[in-house]
């Protein structure tokens, strides 16, 4: 099969011969109709994080051409890999597929399972939201941040205020936003003091990390979580007072979801598909789409994310 890998991108033809993955006891064999950009790709692919020369990508959607298990070929899938999406087949274990509605196109259904199953571990396992809180959500106008949108605006009855820079806040608004900061110009701070009426909210999914570490538990209802899920804007904290947290009697949490288990990606992803199934397919749940490449086009695709171009997700048709 045809596949771009991390060495073979930066060439003219990226499109590499490797062979079709082996079709292991209880998976599946998906033929890959589209899969779609994360920022992990480009970590690899600039050499930010160590990898061998594995085929690039961490999300698929397809049709299921051979199975090991009670998943039916001929099904429309979407899953998440850990490496081997940006190809023509990958293999995958049946628990983790999520069957995608006939009203979900393939460039929509790619764009599901990293982002939303991020959103949802972050929103609902780890920060616990409850209806009639206010959520935080930084990069709003991102994959993550608009999945993230969303899902706590679909099941639950909450207030969701995103930041993200200024051409991007109707963005955030037309997702379903009931507030979108523009951190350009705009304290994040004090506007969430003014929409919270200086209560603060009680849950912040940061992606941005250390230059935003302080001002998030400023930004922090007593009681409330922090889910720190990257670190676009730095790791490192110089100075911090661990006081804060105690007065907020902050609970401060983080996950990858990459190295996670098997099982709890296999759980995450059972309990995601049921939670989702029927809001996708009634278009509730909506993957924001910022733009389509071919898959030889993957490097100007990478590009894109790079320069902050994209709202929503990044689309390559394979
Ligand atoms: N831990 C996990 O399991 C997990 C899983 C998936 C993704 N992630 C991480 O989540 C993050 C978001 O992923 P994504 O797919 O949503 O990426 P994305 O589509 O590129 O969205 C991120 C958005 O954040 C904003 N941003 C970037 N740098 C910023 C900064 N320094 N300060 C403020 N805003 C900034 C940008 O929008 P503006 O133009 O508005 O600034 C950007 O579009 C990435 O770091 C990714 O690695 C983690």
């Amino acid at each position: 099969m045809k596949a771009v890998t991390i060495h073979s991108l930066g060439q003219a033809n990226p499109l590499v011969d490797v062979p079709t993955p082996a079709v292991p006891a209880d998976s599946v064999l998906i033929k890959v109709h589209a899969t779609a950009v994360n920022n992990v790709d480009l970590a690899w692919a600039t050499g930010k994080r160590k990898k061998d020369d594995t085929i690039l990508g961490l999300e698929v959607s397809g049709e299921v051409v051979e199975s090991n298990s009670a998943v039916k070929v001929g099904q429309r899938v979407a899953a998440f890999v850990v490496g081997g999406a940006y190809a023509e087949f990958v293999s995958v274990p049946a628990n983790r597929v999520i069957p995608l509605p006939e009203t979900v196109s393939y460039s929509k259904g790619a764009c599901i399972p990293v982002s939303y199953l991020t959103a949802y571990q972050s929103l609902f396992w780890l920060g616990q939201l409850q209806d009639h809180q206010t959520v935080l959500i930084h990069g709003g106008a991102g994959g993550v941040g608009s999945a993230a949108t969303q899902l706590a605006k679909a099941l639950k009855d909450v207030t969701v205020i995103t930041t993200s820079s200024a051409a991007k806040t109707q963005a955030c608004k037309e997702n379903g936003a009931d507030y979108a900061i523009d951190y350009e110009h705009q304290d994040f701070e004090a506007e969430v003091d003014q929409i919270t009426d200086h209560q603060g909210v009680d849950l912040i999914i940061d992606f941005i990390g250390a230059s935003y570490f302080q001002r998030n538990l400023n930004a922090l209802h007593t009681d409330g979580h922090i889910v720190i899920i990257g670190t676009l804007g730095g790791e490192i904290v110089d100075q911090f007072n661990l006081r804060y947290i105690m007065v907020k009697r902050a609970t401060v949490t983080g996950s990858m979801l990459m190295p996670r288990s098997e099982e709890y990606k296999a759980k995450l992803t059972t309990e995601f598909a049921q939670k989702t199934a029927q809001l996708f397919a009634d278009g509730k749940l909506d993957p924001v789409v910022s733009g389509a490449f071919d898959l030889p086009d993957a490097l100007a695709a990478q590009k894109f994310m790079h320069d902050k171009q994209n709202v929503g997700k990044i689309v390559l048709k394979v």
